[in-house]
């Protein structure tokens, strides 16, 4: 059976740990998280592995998960360095995304195999199931061989992989972060604004999932940029002032909000060549936030 130890066993890890555990064909090794409590805490909600005191208790495995926050990978490379000193090689990957192989340098120095394996969605360890994890983008970097047994791993579990070679890790990750954590935080915020409109909170909550949904299903069928519709694209320059003129009324602090979301529209309208000169000047100058919107009724 393969083994894995693990240091930083939190949601991420956890989550995979649980999946792995679900698929029988992987043991869980030792647990190292920053404290005893926690590791123990770690393997008892997996109901598997070992709490670890010390990185030089660590039993040899086939592969060794570092699932600390993205701040901590660096020195816990170094620490592991020195505790499997002498050791027969494993391979060591983290889950970060903004990080490659570099990070683990340390550990190739002393003849390790080293891999970068970011899973592409929110891990939170509640009960995690594997029909759950089925087709999650895997996003790996490191040499053939190393990814080939990582591969392996992650497909048991229904990842799907995907090799990457010197990505631009800062803007890889800020795509991602952006296109998962935005939607969330624009999905609140349009939320209080329909509360705010009088629309009360369960009516909210529904409307707006229904149109994420809905959403989801037109960029999986035309893309984003073809899917598109709303007052922006149309050149109706008149729905866009009132949008920010009852923000300026309900939610000033959201006015700026609405005009850098409302830009990304503007930018793929202005690409699609859909606005005549005078909705585009307009919408330019609307959105610019240069000045207060003086607008009329109409
Ligand atoms: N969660 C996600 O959705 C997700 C998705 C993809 C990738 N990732 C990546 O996965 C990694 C972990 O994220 P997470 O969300 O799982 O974080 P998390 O829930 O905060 O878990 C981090 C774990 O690492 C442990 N830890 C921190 N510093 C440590 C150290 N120096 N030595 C040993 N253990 C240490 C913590 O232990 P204590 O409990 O003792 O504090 C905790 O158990 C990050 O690199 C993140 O970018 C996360």
């Amino acid at each position: 059976m393969i083994c894995i130890n693990i240091i930083g066993c939190g949601r991420a890890a956890g989550s995979l740990a649980s999946l792995w555990r679900q698929t029988g064909l992987v043991n869980i090794g030792g647990v190292f998280n920053r404290s005893l409590a926690s590791s123990r805490k770690a393997v008892e909600a997996l109901g598997a592995g070992t709490a670890i005191a010390d990185l030089r208790q660590f039993e040899a495995a086939d592969f060794w998960l570092i699932g600390t926050s993205d701040e901590q990978i660096a020195v816990t490379a170094l620490k592991l360095r020195e505790a499997r000193e002498g050791c027969r090689s494993s391979i060591f990957f983290h889950l970060c995304g903004r990080y490659g192989t570099d990070i683990l340098a340390p550990l190739a120095a002393s003849g390790h195999r080293i891999a970068a394996v970011h899973p592409v969605r929110s891990l939170t360890h509640e009960q995690i199931l594997l029909a759950d994890f089925k087709g999650t983008a895997i996003i790996a970097e490191g040499q053939d061989s190393t990814l080939n047994a990582l591969e392996t791993l992650f497909v048991s579990i229904g990842g799907v992989f995907f090799p990457v070679k010197n990505i631009d890790r800062g803007l890889y990750h800020a795509a991602l972060s952006i296109v998962s954590n935005v939607t969330k935080g624009v999905t609140w915020k349009a939320q209080n604004w329909l509360e705010g409109a009088g629309v009360p909170q369960e009516i909210a909550a529904d409307l707006v999932q229904t149109l994420l949904s809905i959403t989801v299903d037109d960029i999986a069928r035309s893309g984003a940029k073809h899917s598109i519709t709303g007052p922006i694209v149309r050149g109706d320059t008149s729905t866009v002032e009132a949008h920010l003129r009852a923000l300026e009324e309900g939610h000033p602090a959201d006015v700026d909000v609405y005009r850098v979301l409302a830009r990304t529209i503007f930018e793929l309208a202005l690409e699609r060549g859909d606005l005549d000169e005078a909705s585009l000047k307009r919408l330019d100058f609307l959105l610019s936030g240069h000045e207060t919107v003086q607008c009329s009724n109409t």
